[in-house]
């Protein structure tokens, strides 16, 4: 599906019909790695998965850095596209950067949050410089810097020696990606604020997931997220690195699906319209 939102052409895909979740990708990937989320959503909920602006199918804008608020505000746009008053705000990795901006500029349309190996920190500035060299270089050398300097971090080994398939979709989805999107976002996440004093403001059920391999945001990382999330719900995924929706679907469709059955009812409408 696709409509012009902010300015810009941006393609989601949706399944069901209900409650809305929405599902945020990371970087520098697209809505292709919430398919198995999408396809087993359990009744009454309605699945929305965008491709961020420059991403997937989605087109992107000459805005020389592509803020994570930036991408907040496309998600808002879509979401009263959608006529959706809420939706629980699901993010992996970068999709979590946003959903803190989200939650920081747009609280009373986030139902609950799902973080998935993702963190509240900012860069430090080493990393800061890294992404803005790795930003230059995208431009002038192609995809296959970033694209070389990420893969062999993103899965476990047993993802990476046993499902092969996961490997391919994520290289896929990487390919797709334009070496201007991947400089611009890279740029965003470097400028990101400080999520740190947000944590205690969230006062919305919160699940915190993070594959126990993951080699991009750890353990303790997730695990400072939990603590400084009041009531927040921790779940470690054995056998996954930094995408355990990808790499154990079963197990993490089976947390996922079990955090929104435990949501107390909204008494809110979900339709705008
Ligand atoms: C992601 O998966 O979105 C990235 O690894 C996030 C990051 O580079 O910080």
């Amino acid at each position: 599906m696709s409509a012009r939102i902010n300015g810009v052409e941006l393609e989601w895909r949706e399944q069901g019909e209900g409650a809305p979740i929405l599902l945020i990708h990371g970087f520098p990937f697209n809505s292709a790695m919430w398919g198995p989320q999408l396809a087993q959503l359990p009744q009454g909920w309605r699945g929305i998965a965008p491709d961020l602006r420059g991403f997937g199918a989605s087109a992107g804008s000459d805005d020389a850095v592509y803020t994570m608020e930036l991408f907040a505000r496309d998600l808002v746009a879509l979401l009263d596209h959608l006529g959706a008053e809420q939706a629980v705000v699901c993010g992996i990795s970068m999709g979590g950067y946003i959903a803190f901006e989200f939650w920081r500029l747009f609280r009373d349309r986030v139902r609950a949050l799902v973080l998935c190996d993702t963190r509240a920190g900012p860069d430090s500035a080493d990393a800061r410089r890294g992404r803005e060299r790795l930003a230059e270089r995208v431009l002038t050398e192609g995809d296959a810097v970033v694209i070389d300097s990420m893969l062999p971090r993103l899965v476990s080994m047993s993802t990476r020696y046993g499902q092969p398939g996961v490997l391919e979709l994520v290289r896929a989805m990487m390919k797709e990606t334009p070496p201007e999107t991947m400089a611009r976002a890279l740029l965003g996440m470097a400028a990101r604020p400080d999520a740190e004093p947000v944590l205690r403001t969230i006062d919305v059920p919160a699940l915190i997931v993070v594959g126990a391999e993951d080699a991009i945001t750890n353990r303790g990382q997730a695990e400072f997220l939990a603590r400084g999330i009041r009531g927040a719900r921790m779940e470690t995924i054995e056998n996954a690195g930094h995408l355990p929706n990808l790499e154990q679907t079963d197990v993490f469709n089976r947390v996922l699906h079990s955090f929104l059955s435990g949501l107390p009812q909204t008494t809110f409408s979900t339709s705008r319209i």
